[in-house]
This record gives C-alpha cells, structure tokens and sequence, in this order.
C-alpha cells in the first residue's frame, strides 16, 4: 500500500468510492474545491487501486478534517487509521496545533477510530447533516497535535 497525493486524475475513482461509502456523498465540485484550495488531499492505494482519501483544511494553528472514506471492500484493515495519521502529522509539520472534526452521531466506526486516536469530544451542532427529511446532529471533536511536533 502506498501513500500518496490526491489529484484531479483520482477523481473518478475516489467518487465512485464515496457513493458506495455514504448515504449522503460528496459532490464532485466539493472535491475540485478541496484541490483547487489547496487542502491537504491523500489517497492510500494498492498499485493503481484507490482504497481510502482523506481531505484536511489546515489554517492558522489549526486543522479540520472534512473527509475521511475507505472503500466499503477494505474497511476494518488499517487504511482509515494510517490515512488519519499521515493527515494530521503533515498538518502538523505545516504548524496546525490542533485538529477538529464532525461526526454524525451514529457513526460508530468513524467515532470509534478518532477516539483511539486522541480525539476528544468538545462539543456537539444539532441538526448538522442530512438524513432524508430529517437532520441528524455532529459530535464535534478535537485532538491536540503536539506530540507530532518534529
Ligand atoms: C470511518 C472509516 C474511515 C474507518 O476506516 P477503516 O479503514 O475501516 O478503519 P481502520 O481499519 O483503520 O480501523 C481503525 C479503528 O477504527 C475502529 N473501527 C473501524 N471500523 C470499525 C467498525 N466497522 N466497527 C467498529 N470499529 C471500527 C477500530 O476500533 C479500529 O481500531 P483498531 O485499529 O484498534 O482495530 C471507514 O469506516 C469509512 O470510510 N466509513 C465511511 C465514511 C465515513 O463515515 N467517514 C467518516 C466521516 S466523519
């Protein structure tokens, strides 16, 4: 498996992957947005096959992560968790001291993998998201990035 930047050339692949992994993808415009932005965008892949991406804002002293996905087919094998590290240690090396995130309340295995790693829950927005003709609430967690200070 192999690390490596997000481009545009990536796209196909990683939004086939995003309508099989949410109820309520991204659009392709939200990702040509993330790269014309500039975001910190990585996608981990096994020779030409794209398994997972994940999309980070990095501002002044902070970072948020906007977008963490593995294919449905390699979930459970480490790829959310060695995408998430190789995310917030780049966020690091570009000066962000601390991460944020949202999660939709009944994300059990995402809420899962941000609290081993380091993720603390600060907070909470009602009514956040999507969820057909209602809206389901985020968590709103934070990590502190300096143990990666290098
Ligand atoms: C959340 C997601 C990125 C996790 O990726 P993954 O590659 O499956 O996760 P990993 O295999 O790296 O697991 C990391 C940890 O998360 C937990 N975890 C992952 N999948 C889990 C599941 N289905 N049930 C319970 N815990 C789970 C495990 O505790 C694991 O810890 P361990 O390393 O001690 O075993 C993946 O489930 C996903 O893409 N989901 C759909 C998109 C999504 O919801 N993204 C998050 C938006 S906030």
């Amino acid at each position: 498996m192999t690390l490596g930047l997000l481009g545009f050339r990536h796209l196909p692949q990683v939004l086939e992957i995003e309508q099989r992994a949410y109820p309520w993808p991204w659009s392709e415009g939200m990702f040509v947005d993330s790269l014309r932005n500039g975001h910190l965008c990585y996608h981990l892949s096994e020779q030409d096959r794209i398994l997972g991406y994940i999309v980070v804002l990095v501002t002044a002293g902070e970072c948020h992560i906007l977008n963490i996905c593995v294919d449905p087919n390699h979930q459970g094998k480490g790829c959310g968790r060695r995408l998430l590290e190789h995310a917030l240690a780049a966020a690091s090396d570009l000066g962000a001291e601390d991460a944020f995130l949202e999660v939709r309340v009944s994300n059990d295995p995402a809420i899962k993998l941000y609290e081993r790693h380091g993720f603390q829950q600060v907070g909470g927005r009602r009514h956040y998201y999507p969820a057909g003709d209602q809206r389901e609430d985020a968590l709103v967690y934070r990590r502190q990035l300096l143990d990666l200070k290098r």
